[in-house]
């Protein structure tokens, strides 16, 4: 692990990151020792520090220090965290922060498979996810919604936790975006009043702009997911999962177009 550019495991006790959640993280799948999307990864960061007032990490800087974290053909995770760093006592912000970088690998030789064909189950969670357009698609360090959401299930045949908001609609899975295959196109929550927007959520869209599947941001309900003709998750480490029921209603996998199953294989490795 290395904290900024140091080899350590520790973390100030007073990091605001540990106190309040105060920063942004990053999850990227790594095959053959590299880091994959490092761009649109590089980019939602730098989007997340300007909508928390965050001072930016240098790209260049993290790249280093990554390739120094990451084995030679390692396969696995990367994690990038960066937070506001320590301050004096209370929620006020520093004036003129220091942040904390935080990078280290996990090997996960998983993360090189390519997603199930089958399927996976998921459930509803009841947990709600808060509605706060100040946060909404940030991947920011308060992640207690997700935490309490995933555990209501220890059950290993429910792949994943689709979690509505306060007001009832669909908006992701505890660890992945959402999209209905409907005979217009694809269907995906809007993320403006929470949520995290996702970088293969937004690849998928753009992948299917080019494949010429009309993508949809919209509310979304229970009822249809329910009737959709297909239902997948996405995120960086998974690309893409079909999805074979949702609270043990049968859904057709078969309904996902298999050119944007093979499109967002070869995105989720791509450098
Ligand atoms: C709550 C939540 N939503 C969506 C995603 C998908 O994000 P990405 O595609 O950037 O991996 C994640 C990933 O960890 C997540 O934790």
């Amino acid at each position: 692990m290395l904290i900024n550019g140091q080899a350590s495991e520790r973390v100030a006790g007073d990091d605001r990151g540990l106190l309040y959640g105060d920063g942004l993280f990053e999850t990227l799948a790594v095959v053959h020792g590299r880091p994959c999307l490092w761009v649109q990864h590089m980019r939602r960061m730098e989007s997340g520090c300007r909508r928390l007032g965050l001072p930016r990490p240098d790209p260049e800087q993290l790249r280093e220090e990554s390739h120094r974290v990451i084995p030679r053909q390692g396969v696995g995770v990367l994690k990038i965290l960066v937070t506001r760093g320590c301050g004096p006592r209370g929620y006020r912000p520093p004036g003129d922060p220091l942040p904390t970088r935080i990078l280290y690998f996990s090997s996960c030789p998983e993360a090189a498979e390519s997603a199930s064909s089958a399927g996976v189950a998921v459930r509803y969670c009841n947990l709600r996810l808060g509605r706060n357009p100040a946060l909404a698609g940030i991947k920011h360090l308060n992640r207690l919604e997700q935490v309490l959401a995933r555990a209501e299930w220890a059950d290993p045949a429910i792949a994943e936790g689709l979690m509505l908001d306060t007001q009832g609609l669909v908006v992701e899975g505890t660890m992945s975006n959402l999209f209905l295959v409907r005979n217009e196109g694809l269907a995906t929550p809007r993320l403006d009043h929470c949520g995290v927007a996702g970088i293969m959520r937004s690849r998928v869209m753009a992948l299917a702009g080019t494949l010429g599947i009309p993508v949809e941001e919209t509310d979304l309900r229970p009822r249809d997911v329910a009737a959709a003709n297909g239902v997948f998750l996405c995120n960086s480490l998974i690309g893409l999962w079909p999805v074979r029921s949702v609270a043990g209603l049968e859904q057709d996998v078969r309904a996902i177009p298999d050119a944007l199953k093979r499109a967002v294989e070869q995105e989720r490795r791509a450098p």
